[in-house]
């Protein structure tokens, strides 16, 4: 069976050296053996973490998609038109594909594995989640028979990684981004991984797989990380907990067709919980099934090696399949309902910089009064310069009313700086 490989990058490289290191293994255990046919890239020239024969390289997608001889393509190529145009014409070439391209997936879900149905092929993309994790083998196969009403994790591997750095050796949020992009963690904008975006397109996907009702990124209520300072990440620290950026699809598991709710948030996780241990690029998903209970999975979720090792298993899936004149259906519809975030509650920490004058407590714990939310605890910092750092810890509370306060709280003119609003998970 031979390979075709779309993009030779930090993802594509590490599967050609998988390919090339365990190729003996693997044809073994599988019969025949795994062949690169052609691989596409934009520059033939540029130097690859591992040697690649300068013959497989090519610029030209229909060197890929006109060869009869390739039965699988894998799509390695990042975000963009291109990547989406080029997975379409693997499909209607009737090749299958393995995807690593989150994007895509969470945008065009449904029409790919419609297309890949049609043409009797797999559409397979455990690399597009979590990295190095099976989960969404394990969500399509292994939990198919669950009726599952919670995920919750942390997706995005480069904000675990700021911050953990930003815990625990105190570096700023862009030194640790640079630290991050120098790893490969970060995606070629890191724009999507600090707004919270990457880690939405993550969880639109997972949504659809376990709940089996389309779920695209723009349903995701998404508030990343930009906004987190080191106060907070010390508030949270003197509180007992850390900041971590989670993604959580939940759903009523008793009610058919029940509506999703469906976020990523940062928060700040109590100690005592299995997700505050999660430290740099490691990802981790908890998932809540009706007769399974809890589950957790664990790992590495960025990186060349771990997301090759994923894309390797879908791979070898796909051969499966072909070999078999065979295809994994993923059934998932159309028409899914969503729960309003306002009927969200929670424990939330805000913080904020004040003018430190006399009456300016009472002005702010006012508007949070006049909004309904009810005060747990309060610090307050000396900043120098006539300025105060306040933090509020609420009781337990509705988003909205959190909202309300906060757009009230902007008003204030002895308000300096509000910082970003965190959940805290207990
Ligand atoms: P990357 O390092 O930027 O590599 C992209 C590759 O695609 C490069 O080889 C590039 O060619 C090629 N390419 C891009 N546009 C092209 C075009 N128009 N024509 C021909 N070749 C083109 O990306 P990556 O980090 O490997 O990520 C690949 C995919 O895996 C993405 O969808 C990403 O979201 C996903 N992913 C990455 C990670 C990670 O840790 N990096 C983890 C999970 C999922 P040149 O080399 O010639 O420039
Ligand atoms: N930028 C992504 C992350 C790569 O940090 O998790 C893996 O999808």
């Amino acid at each position: 069976m031979k390979i075709g490989l779309l993009g030779c990058g930090t993802v594509g490289s590490a599967l050609v050296s998988l390919l090339d290191q365990e190729g003996e293994r693997l044809a073994y255990l599988l019969g025949e053996p795994l062949e690169l046919g052609r691989i596409l890239v934009r520059d033939p020239e540029k130097e690859r973490s591992w040697p690649i024969p300068a013959s497989l390289l090519t610029t030209q997608l229909s060197d890929v998609i006109d060869d009869a001889e390739i039965g699988l393509v894998v799509e390695l190529l990042g975000p963009g038109e291109f990547a989406l145009a080029a997975i379409r014409a693997a499909l209607r070439a009737e090749k299958s594909v393995v995807t690593a391209n989150k994007e895509i997936l969470s945008t065009h879900f449904p029409e790919l594995e419609l297309a890949a149905e049609a043409a009797n092929r797999d559409i397979f993309f455990e690399a597009a989640v979590a990295g190095g994790i099976p989960l969404i083998r394990a969500l399509r196969v292994s939990l198919f028979g669950e009726r599952l009403s919670r995920i919750v994790g942390i997706v995005n591997g480069t904000t675990n990684y700021i911050l953990t750095k930003m815990q625990e050796e105190h570096l700023s949020l862009e030194v640790a981004l640079g630290e991050a992009q120098q790893l490969g963690y970060a995606e070629a904008d890191p724009s999507g991984d600090l707004s919270g975006r990457d880690a939405a397109s993550k969880l639109a996907i997972i949504a659809s797989i376990a709940f089996g009702s389309h779920v695209d990124v723009e349903d995701v209520k998404v508030d990343g990380i930009w906004g987190v300072t080191p106060s907070d990440v010390d508030f949270a620290a003197r509180s007992g907990g850390v900041i971590k950026l989670l993604a959580q699809a939940e759903r009523d598991a008793d009610i058919p067709d029940a509506p999703i709710r469906v976020e990523v948030f940062p928060a700040i996780v109590m100690s005592t919980h299995p997700l505050a241990s999660v430290r740099g690029s490691f990802n981790a998903v908890f998932v809540e099934g009706s007769a399974v209970g809890q589950l957790m999975f664990s790992g590495p979720g960025a990186g060349g090696l771990p997301t090759a090792s994923a894309v390797l298993a879908d791979v070898i899936d796909a051969v499966k399949n072909l070999r078999n004149s065979t295809r994994a259906p993923m059934r998932v519809t159309e028409g899914t309902h969503f729960v309003d975030d306002s009927t969200v509650e929670a424990v939330f920490a805000l913080s904020m910089e004040v003018v430190d004058a006399p009456g300016v407590l009472a002005q702010v714990s006012e508007v949070f009064g006049q909004h309904g939310v009810s005060i747990a605890r309060m610090e307050q910092d000396e900043l120098g310069a006539e300025l105060a750092h306040l933090v509020f810890l609420t009781h337990r509370t509705r988003l909205s009313a959190m909202k309300a306060t906060i757009a009230g709280l902007a008003g204030l003119d002895v308000i300096a700086r509000l910082h970003q609003i965190l959940r805290v998970l207990e």
